[in-house]
């Protein structure tokens, strides 16, 4: 019986519907925690993202007890430019952007790899489903997850031979841009 109930739940699995990707939102803001590799550090900062005209502009948040450099930093990936303004010298530095626009959405041939809780399911306000999704993408490989219901970004990590290993986490998102100015180099940088 038992060897029975397990064949009828793989069957199940096997002839299951795969999940389709599903499609997230193209303009919103969050906070965000990131693990740089290059910096080797933890960072908090806010975003503001416009997947439609691939722009990200990333401020992070000063915490002045510490020495080392902040920065507000605007990818213009059209014109693939970056403004690196610095929050402490208040300099800024104008690069050309080497990474093409790479968006936290789910590609059309991720492979999904389960549904699971964020804290828990066992208190309906502690818990929020998430879909994993992952595979590669011209030059590395991703693993991200988004909310099952609303396909909002929670978690995006990804490798690349040139930059290493970025994790980066979501939260408080908002949908829409609140100031489109955000989009517009700082002043110090022209
Ligand atoms: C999906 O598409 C990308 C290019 O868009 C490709 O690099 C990758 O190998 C494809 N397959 C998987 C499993 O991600």
């Amino acid at each position: 019986m038992k060897v029975l109930l397990f064949l009828v739940a793989a069957i199940a699995v096997v002839y299951g519907q795969a999940p389709q990707p599903c499609i997230a939102p193209k303009l919103w803001e969050a906070r965000m925690s990131r693990i740089d590799p290059s910096k080797r550090f933890f960072e908090r900062a806010r975003i503001s993202y416009d997947a439609i005209n691939q722009r990200v502009r990333v401020i992070e948040e000063v915490n002045i007890k510490e020495q080392r450099d902040f920065f507000d930093v605007l990818y213009l990936h059209q014109v693939g430019k970056e403004y690196r303004y610095n929050l402490k010298t208040k300099e800024c530095e104008v690069k050309q952007l080497a990474e093409q626009f790479r968006p936290f959405e789910v590609p059309a041939n991720a492979t999904n790899f389960g549904e699971s809780y964020i804290g828990t399911s066992a208190f309906p306000a502690d818990g929020v489903l998430i879909t994993l999704w992952g595979g590669e993408f011209r030059g590395g490989r991703y693993m991200a997850t988004f909310t099952n219901s609303g396909c909002v970004p929670v978690e995006d990590g990804f490798c690349t031979e040139r930059i290493g290993c970025v994790h980066t986490s979501f939260y408080d998102v908002v949908a829409g841009i609140s100031d489109p100015d955000v989009f517009i180099p700082p002043k110090a940088c022209e």
